[in-house]
């Protein structure tokens, strides 16, 4: 039997299934989606099983829903007579981007243990966040496994649920932002004379580098940034010129309007 299955192995759910693997063996996870080819290439590369929707709602311990937040209701309607049916224990594991776990046992029509959790494309690489909260079905043995077997994805933190549109506008949202600055840093290396892949080499080694260096030394960002610029230099001159940008207010401005964006997708 499936330990966890996942049902959608787009980007979010391919990413987990790939952390999966790390940590459990591949025969104790379990591949499925709509269109079947994908699951079956994705288990081919990790050496797992793939099957059809249905098995993974049958035989998942864990049950990966990882379906954009539109198309749950629909897939939550197909499943809950066969959920309904189960006569062992299961949890669904939500990562839909809005939903409650309320919401997703209401879809599933079952009263049913439920983790609902925000991960982001990192995990794909162990170095992701998976911000999780559950209800009160499922135990905490559940929860162990689940954070055994999802701590190959990186850093798993549990985060009450009224906070999770909030965590993930930070850490689920937060990719598509270091990449457009990854991006634009790599242009302005080029608009310097650098050969693309040197620019991008170095823009993504920086970012890595320095998020790195402040987690190893706990030192505000201020204090870090400071110890760059020295008087008069180069680094104070591109720091004031994204100042006049408003670059700080824009990237705040991008977490509010993403955390605004989950709470809508949730109504
Ligand atoms: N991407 C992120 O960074 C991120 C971060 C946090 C949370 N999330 C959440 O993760 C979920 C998935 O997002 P995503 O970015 O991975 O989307 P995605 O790449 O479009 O993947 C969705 C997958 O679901 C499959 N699917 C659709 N309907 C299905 C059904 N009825 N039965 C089985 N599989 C079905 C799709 O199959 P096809 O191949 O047939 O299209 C596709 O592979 C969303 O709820 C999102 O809110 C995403």
């Amino acid at each position: 039997m499936a330990t966890f299955s996942f049902i959608g192995t787009g980007n979010m759910g391919g990413a987990l299934a790939r952390a999966a693997v790390r940590r459990l063996p591949p025969a104790e996870v379990l591949l499925s989606n709509r269109t079947q080819s994908k699951a079956e290439a994705l288990a081919r590369e990790l050496g797992c099983a793939a099957g059809s929707v249905a098995q993974a709602a049958a035989e998942g311990r864990f049950i990966f829903l990882g379906v954009k937040p539109q198309v749950m209701p629909g897939l939550l309607a197909e499943l809950a007579p066969m959920l309904a049916a189960r006569q062992d224990r299961f949890v669904l594991v939500t990562m839909a981007a809005g939903l409650t776990m309320a919401r997703i046992s209401g879809m599933a029509g079952v009263d049913c243990p439920v983790i609902r959790i925000m991960p982001n494309t990192p995990c794909a690489v162990g170095e992701g966040v998976i911000l999780y909260d559950a209800n009160p079905l499922v135990t905490r043995e559940e929860l162990d496994r689940f954070t055994a077997g999802m701590a190959g994805a990186g850093v798993l933190d549990r985060l009450e649920e009224r906070l999770i549109d909030a965590g993930s506008a930070v850490a689920g949202c937060g990719p598509a932002f270091v990449c457009q600055f990854l991006e634009a840093l790599a242009d302005g290396g080029v608009a310097c004379g650098l050969p693309r892949a040197k620019a991008m080499l170095y823009a993504a080694q920086m970012v890595k580098g320095t998020a790195a260096l402040q987690q190893a030394t706990g030192q505000h960002p201020g204090v870090l940034k400071d110890a760059v610029c020295s008087p008069g230099g180069s680094t104070i001159a591109g720091v004031r010129t994204l100042e006049e940008r408003g670059f700080r207010g824009g990237v705040m401005d991008a977490v509010l309007a993403a955390e605004k964006r989950n709470r809508e997708l949730g109504k």
